[in-house]
């Protein structure tokens, strides 16, 4: 979803930039921002679950200080796939703009006025952690298909 979200994101900001509005503009707007809020309400289901269960342990044949990359890489991924559309989603509340998918609105996030400047903060913020997101989910994909092949029985832990 992250990874649909990044092309439909750029492509949108670059065609508001622009000036160029119509159906198209308007259609990956509303994407995006269904499949963002979509990424936010997953995100909590899969806390709720990671907080119930543990983790298999690292094999010992795996370095202490991988180990600990490991984690801050999975810790940093976990706090940006809450924190993006998050922003998002307080974004498009200062903006107003809720539509989405359908004609239907996102509720608004509470506590946040409808501000244009605000707005337009939140939406830099926002872009900009989408970025680091996306080379953080590379870096870990990256790295997942390096101990596929290396059989080292890291990927299979991942399962
Ligand atoms: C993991 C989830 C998300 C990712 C990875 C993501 C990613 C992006 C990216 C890469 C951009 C382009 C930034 C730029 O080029 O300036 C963008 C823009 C935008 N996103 Fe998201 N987004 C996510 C969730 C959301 C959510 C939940 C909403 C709202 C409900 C949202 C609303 C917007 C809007 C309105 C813009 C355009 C901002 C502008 O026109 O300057 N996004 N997003």
């Amino acid at each position: 979803m992250v990874l649909t979200l990044i092309p439909i994101g750029i492509v949108m900001a670059e065609r508001a930039e622009a000036n160029i509005w119509g159906e198209l503009t308007d259609t990956l707007y509303a994407w995006h921002k269904a499949i963002g809020f979509s990424v936010l309400l997953l995100m909590v289901v899969r806390i709720g679950i990671k907080l119930r269960m543990t983790a298999p342990a690292y094999p010992d044949t795996l370095p202490r200080a991988l180990q600990i990359a490991a984690k801050a890489l999975h810790h940093s991924i976990y706090v940006l796939l809450v924190l993006v559309p998050l922003l998002g989603w307080a974004g498009v509340t200062a903006f107003p703009a809720l539509i989405t998918l359908g004609g239907y609105d996102l509720p608004a996030m509470p506590f946040i006025p409808q501000d244009s400047d605000l707005a337009a903060q939140l939406f830099g913020i926002h872009g900009t952690l989408a970025i680091v997101l996306t080379v953080l989910l590379i870096g870990h994909i990256g790295a997942a298909f390096q101990h596929m092949f290396k059989k080292d029985g890291i990927f299979r832990r991942m399962g």
